[in-house]
């Protein structure tokens, strides 16, 4: 049991899905695992320990943003031994290519800070996903046919942005989306030695102005948990 994590050591599978919202960790729990138990109702952030396909997986809700994903994932690390760390979550497309429902699998993300600014100072570390989760969603994406992008994201601390000149330059330099949790999740994964990924499916767009209705959103991240738990259990 941790602050945060009411579980006790070795409710937590080596591997866990990290959604932001609570309620995807449950509907993502029931509807794609079995013998499922909940672990976690610290604070209404709900965790659901439970199998696929014979392997133990978590599903831990995060929270919206780096900080508060930041005090799940040290947790989920170092007092419960997750290796493998995937977050699956919305983001807001960048790009015109880049449709509603599709998913994006990013290989990098670029930001202004996250927590760990405090401890890298001026480094501007390059936060990347880990390339062997990364190549096996790709492979599984493919094999679901599933429209997907694989390329840079930008995790911003602002949902409501007021500097349109930053997304100017995202756009520009062919970021794909936008979202508010993984470049800490690559950061601590490579300081902890462990293997992160976010796999995000597009829900609103900053181009066009749509979004997804919210009963069309549990249909179309469906494909995204597919992949994941597909992507964390293939040896490559
Ligand atoms: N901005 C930031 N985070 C997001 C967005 C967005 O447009 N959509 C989903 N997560």
């Amino acid at each position: 049991m941790t602050i945060h994590i009411g579980a006790s050591i070795g409710e937590i599978a080596e591997t866990v899905l990290l959604p932001g919202d609570p309620y995807r960790a449950k509907w993502a729990a029931e509807t794609f695992l079995t013998n499922i138990r909940q672990v976690n109702n610290v604070r209404g952030m709900l965790g659901f320990t439970g199998e696929w396909n014979g392997h133990r997986v978590t599903i831990q809700g995060s929270g919206m943003g780096m900080p508060s994903l930041s005090i799940y994932a040290n947790e989920l690390i170092r007092d419960f031994g997750a290796k493998t760390l995937i977050r699956i979550g919305s983001c807001g497309g960048m790009q015109a290519d880049v449709k509603l429902r599709d998913v994006i699998l990013a290989m990098t993300s670029t930001t202004l800070s996250t927590p760990s600014r405090g401890i890298l100072k001026e480094l501007n570390f390059a936060p990347c996903a880990d390339w062997s989760l990364l190549q096996a969603a790709a492979k599984a994406a493919q094999d679901k046919g599933t429209p997907t992008h694989i390329g840079g994201i930008y995790s911003s601390d602002v949902f409501y942005d007021e500097r349109p000149d930053l997304n100017e330059q995202m756009v520009r330099h062919g970021i794909l989306g936008v979202e508010m949790e993984a470049a800490e999740l690559y950061i601590l994964a490579a300081r902890h030695k462990c293997r992160a990924l976010a796999v995000l499916t597009v829900s609103d767009h900053l181009l066009t102005g749509e979004a997804l209705p919210s009963e069309d959103r549990e249909r179309s991240f469906g494909d995204m948990v597919e992949i994941a738990l597909q992507a964390a259990f293939t040896q490559v």
